[in-house]
């Protein structure tokens, strides 16, 4: 399989404060790819680097072999984060970031801006609402009325908006109940197999990411300490004692 997003070497720093150092990735087409790691490790800017909300002090982002991020050293340019987001990298942020006061359906609107088809805007979300049945049943009402589940659901929607080849999730099950977060984790899976979504996810929830996963990285204050197939970082002694409470 070919990699379809690779992070070369990348770090970034706020002020004195070093939150990637020397990071490097690969996420191949098609697969499901996830980051595990503490909080403060650094996952969320990592993300935010994928689509060009921080800068990289060194290194670099390619996405199928263009530059889409490098340091200001060397003589390719980033790329501000509506082009990214328009060769198909998708984030859903931390936290979820819905718009409480805006509908479900003005919500889902938001994740199209870059599409000027309203058709195909208004068919895509047809698809979402068949997809996420709750949230057909919700597009009227405000998002700040939807459960936290049905909030997440609502950003993923958002985000397959943009008709992304990648989908980058932050903390999807954060403060959910967990079979909220099952049936977000299963629905991720259809989405990736069915629709041939290349998915890369950050979590704490490190088991029910790593059973999700084809590939695992584990970040530790910065720096990836382990990269395997997730099969095999679940059976890891470190990652057992670690992140798995075993
Ligand atoms: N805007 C910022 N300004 C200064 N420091 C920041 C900023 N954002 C993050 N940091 C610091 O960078 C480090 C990495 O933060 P980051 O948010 O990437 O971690 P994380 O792995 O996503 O954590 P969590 O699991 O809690 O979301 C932390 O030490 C954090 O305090
Ligand atoms: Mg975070």
């Amino acid at each position: 399989m070919s990699d379809l997003l690779t992070i070369e070497d990348i770090s970034v720093s706020y002020g004195n404060i070093k939150a990637l150092r020397n990071v490097s990735m690969l996420v191949a087409k098609g697969d499901i790819v996830c980051l595990i790691g503490a909080n403060g490790a650094g996952k969320s800017t990592l993300l935010k680097a994928i689509v060009g909300l921080e800068s990289l002090e060194s290194g670099r982002i390619l996405y199928k072999d263009e530059v889409i991020a490098a340091d200001r050293a060397s003589h390719a340019h980033s790329l501000p984060t509506n082009i990214i987001v328009s060769k198909g990298i998708a984030l859903v942020p931390e936290g979820r970031r819905v718009f409480a006061d805006m509908t479900v359906e003005e919500n889902l609107d938001m994740g199209a801006f870059l599409n000027k088809d309203d058709a195909a805007v208004a068919r895509k979300k047809e698809e979402m609402f068949d997809f996420f049945p709750i949230l057909g049943e919700r597009r009227r009402q405000k998002t700040r009325s939807l459960s936290g589940g049905e909030q997440q659901m609502m950003a993923v929607a958002r985000a397959l908006m943009s008709n992304p080849e990648i989908l980058l999730l932050d903390e999807p099950g954060l403060g959910l109940a967990p079979l909220v977060i099952q049936d977000i984790f299963s629905k991720l899976a259809i989405i990736n197999k069915e629709d041939k979504v290349t998915i890369f996810l950050v979590e704490q929830n490190a088991r029910m990411a790593l059973r999700s996963s084809n590939e695992g990285y584990v970040m530790e204050t910065g720096r990836i300490v382990l990269h395997d197939k997730a099969s095999e970082l679940l059976k890891n002694q470190k990652v057992k004692s670690a992140y798995l409470g075993e």
